[in-house]
């Protein structure tokens, strides 16, 4: 690259470093969570997809008709997701993870999140969290809000430093937990965003809230507003954005 030049002199007011490979490693899962209603935390086996797929169609088919649509359906799991039988290669390998919630007396799967990771920006995204439809509002014993707080934990052991979630606005439950709970900032709202299915072979263009965090040493190697060269609007909206991401409260620490 020694014949070209950056636009501007940039990163002074952070830390740079030499590039070098970035890889993110999934790390494995196994937990048991404590109480009379037990699940068991995991990552996806074989055996697990069939039961992953319905949960999701069950629970998230307005995915159906858009960029994720896959996770609906069974076939199209093997090559993409980390699977538990070959944990050693696919923790490295493959672009998604999915973790599910077990109930260890009746071995029903009540929840999972599905993962996707970009290596080259070392950033994790939390793209998409599900509870079956009984169990929600904490019936079973399933509460989004304490496994959650775990499983943040877990995506720091990723080796990511930009992790990053877009909530649905078809109700504002995940918006609250990851703002009120889980202390991450507002990145901003973007309209249109996904494509949704809204029944028969019917579309729109759905909403979303993006947040944001910097863990490990993500916030070290990010740039600051003052060397940001923004227009006057945009800087009063980043200026509006830090004082509403103020209210920003946090229950765990992940970084
Ligand atoms: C999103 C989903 C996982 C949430 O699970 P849920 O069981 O319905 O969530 P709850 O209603 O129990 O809310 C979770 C917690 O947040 C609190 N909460 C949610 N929204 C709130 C709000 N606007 N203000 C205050 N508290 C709020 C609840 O009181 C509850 O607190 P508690 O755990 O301390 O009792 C579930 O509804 C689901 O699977 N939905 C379909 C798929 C989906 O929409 N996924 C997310 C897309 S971004």
């Amino acid at each position: 690259m020694s014949a070209y030049h950056p636009y501007a002199e940039m990163g002074k007011t952070c830390r740079t470093r030499v590039i070098e490979e970035k890889k993110i490693v999934w790390p494995s899962l196994i937990r048991t969570t404590s109480g009379d209603k037990a699940l068991v935390i995991r990552v996806l086996g074989k055996n697990d997809i069939g039961t992953a797929a319905e949960l999701w169609r069950m629970s998230y088919p307005e995915v159906y008709g858009s960029i994720h649509e896959w996770i609906l359906f069974p076939e199209e799991y093997e090559g993409r997701v980390a699977l538990k039988e070959n944990w050693e290669s696919d923790s490295k390998d493959r672009m998604y993870a999915m973790i599910l919630g077990e109930e260890a007396d009746t071995k029903k799967i009540v929840f999972a999140t599905m993962l996707t990771k970009f290596d080259m920006n070392l950033q994790v995204e939390a793209s998409f969290i599900a509870i079956h439809p009984d169990y929600r509002q904490g019936k079973g014993g399933v509460r989004i809000w304490s496994e959650l707080s775990a499983f943040y934990e877990w995506m720091k052991d990723t080796g990511a430093e930009y992790i990053t979630v877009f909530c649905e606005t078809w109700h504002n439950i995940t918006q609250y937990i990851w703002f009120k709970r889980m202390g991450w900032k507002i990145a901003g709202i973007f309209p249109g965003s996904y494509t949704r299915w809204c029944g028969d072979r019917n579309e729109y263009r759905g909403c979303t809230v993006h947040f944001y965090r910097l863990i490990n040493d993500g916030g070290a190697y990010s740039t600051k507003p003052e060397e940001w060269q923004l227009i006057p609007e945009i800087r009063k909206l980043w200026d509006c954005l830090e004082e509403i991401n103020k209210q920003s409260e946090e229950e765990i620490s992940v970084d």
